[in-house]
């Protein structure tokens, strides 16, 4: 079976290629044509061709799904927080048109494959742990905050009304043992935003990758399932990046920032805890646990855990005068007046609602 996968280059895609390919599957991985990718895709497992195309364009698309014939499309290209606050026009053009010209190109196809798209649970929008009832679930009601949650509401309702067999999977906050992906300090100013009493499941991208390689095949064909790891990934916000830290050798190294506002249900971000068991029922993703992937990164870090120790009181200062609310004054976190301020206004406009 031919899987195509998008943004296969990213976080995401390297992991759900990697499990595609392992799983025996032909894949082609795809992603926009840049010095970076070029150079992952001498890395890829063996056996996958990488084809590189824009999906803003539609001609290019039509050529690529026509060339390949998958008989699944595993959909992850998308431009995501926090860049996507920088350039909205952007946004809409890869996460609404881009699957829309790839909806067209695969309904087009003699035997239309199966379409699996990334969605995520920014389509909740803000959720303010002191008045939301239960956990999410595919059926609460989508009211996003963001033009990131407008976008994916969109992308949703694109791919439901298409003319092929569709899954969507909303995917909690994903998380990598991979030590790279926390270096980047514009991840961290994110973080570091975030009211740290907001709930937040995390799911390990190697499960994640699992779930794709799965829906692709198992009876889900027309549900929207959410992807969150196991009831250990259940976490407070400010508890994630400071045990990630931890387990690096950073103890401490992380400073705490602000709670949220009970009084004001906006002023949250759009993560919760979600009830995942029904993916967990046809999917079986469920494979790392939190305290799992905290071992996995105390060992891939080795010896250097204890030189990186001795700089956590270092690294504690400089990244306290680094934070959004550093010498603001404010008691809660304005999370979304934060972003707004650091990049631009997240809100979603009238076109995209
Ligand atoms: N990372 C998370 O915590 C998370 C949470 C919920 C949902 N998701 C969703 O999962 C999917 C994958 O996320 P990720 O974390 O791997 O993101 P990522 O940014 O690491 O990867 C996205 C990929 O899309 C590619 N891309 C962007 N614009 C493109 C274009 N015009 N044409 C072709 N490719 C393009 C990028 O080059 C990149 O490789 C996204 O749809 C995202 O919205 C991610």
């Amino acid at each position: 079976m031919t899987v195509l996968v998008t943004g296969a280059f990213g976080l995401v895609g390297s992991a759900t290629v990697k499990r595609l390919a392992a799983d025996g599957r032909r894949v082609v991985a795809t992603d926009l044509d840049v010095p970076a990718n070029r150079k992952a895709a001498a890395a890829l497992p063996a056996g996958v061709e990488a084809r590189y195309a824009d999906l803003t364009d539609a001609a290019a698309v039509a050529n690529l799904v026509s060339a390949v014939e998958p008989e699944a499309i595993v959909h992850l290209a998308a431009v995501i927080p926090p860049f996507i606050y920088m350039n909205k026009p952007l946004a809409r053009r890869v996460n609404v048109d881009g699957t829309a010209n790839l909806l067209r190109a695969a309904e087009k196809q003699a035997t239309p494959p199966r379409f699996v798209l990334a969605s995520s649970i920014a389509v909740y929008g803000s959720r303010n742990p002191h008045t939301v009832e239960g956990v999410l679930t595919p059926d609460t009601p989508t009211n996003p905050a963001d033009i990131y949650g407008a976008n994916k509401v969109k992308a949703e309702k694109l791919v439901r009304e298409a003319n092929l067999d569709w899954t969507i999977l909303r995917l909690g906050g994903v998380l990598t043992v991979d030590l790279g992906a926390y270096t980047k300090l514009d991840n961290a100013y994110f973080e570091g935003l975030l009211p740290t009493d907001g709930r937040l499941q995390t799911v390990d991208v190697r499960d994640v990758a699992w779930a794709f390689g799965a829906a692709t095949t198992a009876p889900v064909i027309g549900e929207t399932l959410l992807i969150g790891g196991d009831d250990t990934h259940r976490h407070v916000q400010g508890d994630v990046a400071s045990a990630m830290a931890a387990a690096m050798g950073l103890v401490g190294g992380v400073p705490a920032g602000l709670k949220g506002d009970p009084k004001s249900d906006g002023d949250w971000f759009n993560t919760d805890w979600m009830d995942s068991s029904r993916a967990q029922e046809v999917l079986g993703h469920q494979h790392y646990s939190w305290p799992d992937m905290l071992t996995e990164t105390a060992e891939k870090i080795g010896w250097k855990r204890y030189l990186l120790r001795a700089t956590a009181p270092l690294a504690h200062q400089l990244l306290k005068r680094r934070a959004p609310y550093y010498g603001t004054g404010k008691i809660y976190a304005d999370p979304w007046g934060a972003i707004a301020e650091k990049w631009a206004d997240p809100r979603p406009e009238a076109e995209d609602l």
